[in-house]
């Protein structure tokens, strides 16, 4: 049976001590979020050290939000994974469709952070999503199989035991515009088949898909009732605890 996880991306909120104190207040929840719902948070990197501290004995597991494309060295202002496994976190967000759009985060480099992030012990959460311009023309599908495809079939059966891929269309994100639980469906039904001709019936069983995109507390139930979507990887809902363990909550 494939896990279900939600997740919480701060992205660029809150300061450590506010971090801190979300954090506990989810640990202060988590113990009624079914055994088998994992919850992570993906916290600022200034922030992992702290978080990763107060989530400590809890089921809540740390994320990061990105990860350097460089092992070690002279590379100002990156942070590299065994950084991130020193910090406390088990887990990396990587392809967010802030970090494509803002900061040119390619399908090549991301082949270079997930293995690097996947050798160092991190799982890793690989965004995937078509902008809106891309699913007005109708190639949303097209899309989302190429990313999926670049990225992943560098990657081996048994590796994608540790990744878990979010999909989130890029004009679902934070703009109060959800997905319709069919449109998320059939993308999610879309990505287990792509990965299906990879690796095999079994992986793509197996393989944790969220969704992302204004995922709230009330639209989560529908969304986690759809057969293909496992859970779902929260923005703006994230910030408020309550919210997030609402939707935790959703299955
Ligand atoms: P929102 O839930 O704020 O739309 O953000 C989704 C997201 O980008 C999570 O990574």
């Amino acid at each position: 049976m494939r896990k279900k996880i939600v997740a919480g991306n701060w992205k660029m909120n809150t300061t450590v001590s506010e971090g801190v104190e979300l954090a506990k207040a989810v640990v202060a929840r988590s113990a009624e979020v079914p055994a088998n719902v994992g919850l992570i948070v993906a916290a600022p990197f200034t922030h992992l050290v702290c978080v990763a501290d107060a989530v400590k004995g809890s089921k809540v597991e740390v994320s990061a939000q990105n990860c350097a494309d460089h092992e070690k060295g002279a590379y100002t202002g990156e942070v590299a994974v065994n950084m991130l496994v020193s910090a406390g976190c088990t887990w990396t967000i990587l392809g967010h469709s802030e970090r494509r759009q803002y900061y040119g985060e390619t399908d090549e480099k991301l082949v270079v952070k997930t293995r690097l992030a996947l050798d160092a012990g991190l799982g890793v959460i690989l965004c995937v999503g078509e902008n809106l311009e891309q699913r007005e023309a109708g190639e949303h599908f097209a899309v989302v199989k190429e990313q999926v495809e670049n990225v992943l079939f560098h990657f081996t059966a048994e590796e994608m035991g540790r990744i878990v891929i979010a999909y989130e269309p890029v004009w679902a994100i934070g703009t109060g515009k959800t997905a319709t639980a069919e449109q998320a469906e059939e993308i999610h039904a879309c990505i287990r088949q792509v990965l299906a001709g990879k690796f095999g019936a079994q992986v793509a069983e197996d393989t944790t898909i969220l969704y992302g995109g204004s995922c709230k507390p009330s639209n989560a139930k529908e969304l986690f009732a759809q057969k293909d979507i496992d859970g779902g990887l929260i923005g703006g809902a994230a910030l408020k605890a309550d919210d997030f363990i609402q939707i935790a909550l959703s299955f």
